[in-house]
């Protein structure tokens, strides 16, 4: 039986944060400082939608790919734990003064504000290759079919995590930053989007279906889903930064603007932006319905599309 999505959030989110308490460095083996500075922006309350994604797609992919439901998740854990990981680096580095030069991210201020930049890039760092650590170290076991689907869940996370995937994103927004809001194209913004936000969405779908043991047109299915619903993601952010109240979003509204970056609402106004956002959570509800997979994968979409934070 399918649970409800709030019920279920709460069960799998208790799961993913007693998960990053127990596989993050602790002190000892690591300077406190290190650890307290990355502990500090991970659990600072996110919504955990990477994660959730992961352990959804190996939820929706073990019934077809004849894994019990548990075991899927057990395996999955890791990699939700990681791009979790991975995120919170990417909002960690985001926020620079560098970059996006943001004084408040999940309801405190910056991790820069607080331990300086130095040690905020370094935390960064620090969550990015812990991540990669922890996904080759876990599930550990010495079956050469699970090491094999570690191994693509590890590339897939490492590719949408990297220059062609969020770096290569966040590269192109600060370059468009530089030069105006509208200097990019239709098509331009979205592959930034994609980039910058899609590709982790894609690749946290992807690494739990992986893990639970999915390929071909399921595995397939999955991405396109995740490709849709990425897309959707960032458009809302951008509505949310222009309609949101920074007390609730937990970070500074209004920012876009004022800095002069390629959103949807500043390209096509906020009606537009809505239908675009909706439109793109149809495509994804339509890429599970040849493989037939339910579960949370629908739900998650609503919930993205309505949300508030
Ligand atoms: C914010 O992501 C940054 C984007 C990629 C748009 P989230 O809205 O998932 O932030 P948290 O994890 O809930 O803080
Ligand atoms: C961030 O996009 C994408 C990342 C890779 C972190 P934004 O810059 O719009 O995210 P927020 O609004 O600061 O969370
Ligand atoms: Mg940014
Ligand atoms: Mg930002
Ligand atoms: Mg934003």
């Amino acid at each position: 039986m399918t649970l409800p999505l709030d019920a279920w959030l709460s069960a799998r989110r208790q799961a993913v944060d007693a998960a990053l308490d127990r596989f993050l460095p602790s002190p000892g083996p690591t300077p406190p400082i290190v650890c307290e500075a990355m502990r500090y922006t991970l659990f600072a309350g996110g919504k955990r939608v990477r994660p959730m994604l992961v352990l959804a797609a190996a939820e929706a992919a073990a019934p077809r790919t004849g894994m019990a439901e548990d075991e899927a998740l057990a395996l999955a854990l890791p990699a939700a734990c990681a791009v979790e990981l991975v995120h919170t680096y990417s909002l960690v580095h985001d926020d620079l003064p560098a970059m996006d030069d943001d004084s408040m991210r999940r309801g405190r201020p910056t991790a820069h504000v607080v331990y300086g930049e130095g040690m905020a890039i370094l935390a960064g760092d620090a969550l990015l290759t812990e991540a990669f650590a922890l996904m080759a170290r876990e599930p550990a076991s010495s079956d050469p079919g699970l090491a094999q689907r570690k191994l693509h869940a590890l590339r897939v996370v490492g590719e949408a995590a990297g220059a062609a995937g969020m770096v290569g994103g966040q590269a192109i927004d600060l370059q468009a930053a530089r030069t105006g809001a509208h200097a990019l194209d239709a098509d331009a913004l979205s592959g930034m989007h994609a980039r910058k936000t899609g590709a982790l969405i894609r690749g946290s779908a992807c690494a739990g279906g992986i893990m639970a043991g999915a390929a071909g047109p399921l595995l397939e299915a999955i991405d396109e889903y995740a490709r849709h619903l990425g897309l959707a993601f960032q458009i809302v952010d951008d509505i949310l930064d222009v309609e949101g109240a920074s007390a609730e979003l937990g970070k500074t509204a209004g920012k876009d603007a004022a800095a002069g970056k390629p959103t949807y609402p500043a390209r096509y106004g906020l009606d537009e932006s809505r239908r675009l956002a909706a439109e793109c959570g149809h495509r994804a509800l339509a890429a599970l319905e040849p493989v037939q997979v339910t579960g949370q994968l629908p739900a998650i979409v609503r919930w993205v599309l309505g949300r508030t934070d």
